[in-house]
């Protein structure tokens, strides 16, 4: 028999450069408990599903390691827990555990968990030979309670977990009546950004891909959601959709004195869903 599923909004489990902690108010309102499934195909942090907690839901990330953690704290929440718990944290034995090569999933989990905790501002970051390269940060805060933790396992174990690019995993799967959150990250073009994420993972012919999924979004009679940066290529995305802007916090380079609020937009194919808090929003 299945679990019963509480809908208590749950704050995520990880720390994710790049979250929209900030926009769950609209992000949130968007949403419809008549939606017949939740998809979210860039989940990282993936705090929007844990704030709704829909009966159903897949949730899809190119980041392999993520999506295995997420897997291995749905099923042994309380082992992880206790393990995480039992390691030093200090810069020393962050180090190590940067260093070292799992060869379990359990211990892979571990090492993915612990990194993110305590790593510099919850960014995800390897070099070319996908080494996981992140500094040791401060004032990071501990591990959430070990009832926090069991209920996102819970709600872990509500969703059909992938790994893999949007683009396929959205076009096997979606069907008429599902709601389509995609929240890629900032395409850079020819700037000399370094990317939150791996090196490019998503680039401006990446957006183009995005936006022929959105059609095909739209084809099948679901509904998306997108958010992205306001930027000169917000145009390919919401073009001949609906869409508003609103503010959003966001870490350009990953650095905090780089941090700034900038304007994020956010386009549907569901002009209803359009009725936000005036004063979060204004049209785009
Ligand atoms: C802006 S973050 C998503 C943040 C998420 N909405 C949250 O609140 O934490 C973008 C995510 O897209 C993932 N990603 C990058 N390229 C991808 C691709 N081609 N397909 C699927 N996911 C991808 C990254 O690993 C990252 O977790």
């Amino acid at each position: 028999m299945g679990e019963s599923i509480s809908h208590a909004p749950l704050a995520s489990p990880i720390r994710w450069a790049g979250s929209k902690r900030k926009l769950l108010p609209i992000l949130r309102s968007m949403w419809r408990s008549s939606d017949r499934r939740y998809i979210e195909a860039f989940a990282g942090s993936a705090c929007l599903y844990f704030n709704i907690r829909p009966e159903e839901a897949l949730l899809n990330d190119a980041n392999a390691d993520l999506i295995s953690a997420y897997a291995v704290l749905a099923k042994n929440p309380v082992k992880l827990h206790a393990r995480l718990l039992s390691i030093p944290v200090d810069a020393a034995t962050y180090g190590e555990i940067r260093a070292s090569k799992p060869s379990t999933k359990f211990e892979s989990a571990v090492r993915f968990f612990y990194l993110n905790r305590y790593c510099f501002n919850g960014i995800y970051r390897t070099n070319k030979l996908g080494a996981f390269n992140v500094p040791f940060g401060r004032r990071t805060g501990g591990f959430p309670s070990i009832e926090q933790w069991r209920e996102s396992s819970k709600a872990l174990r509500g969703a059909q977990l992938h790994s893999g690019d949007f683009e396929s995993v959205v076009r096997e799967n979606v069907r008429e009546g599902d709601f389509v959150y995609l929240d890629p990250p900032y395409a850079v073009s020819n700037r000399r950004v370094f990317t939150q994420y791996s090196a490019n993972e998503f680039g401006i012919d990446d957006l183009r891909r995005l936006r022929s999924v959105m059609d095909h979004i739209d084809d099948v009679g679901a509904t998306f959601v997108v958010s992205y940066a306001l930027s000169k290529e917000t145009k390919v995305l919401s073009d001949g959709w609906f869409s508003f802007r609103t503010l959003a916090q966001r870490n350009v380079a990953g650095f905090s004195q780089h941090r700034r609020k900038a304007v994020e937009v956010i386009v549907t194919n569901d002009e209803n869903r359009l009725k936000v808090r005036k004063k979060d929003a204004k049209p785009a």
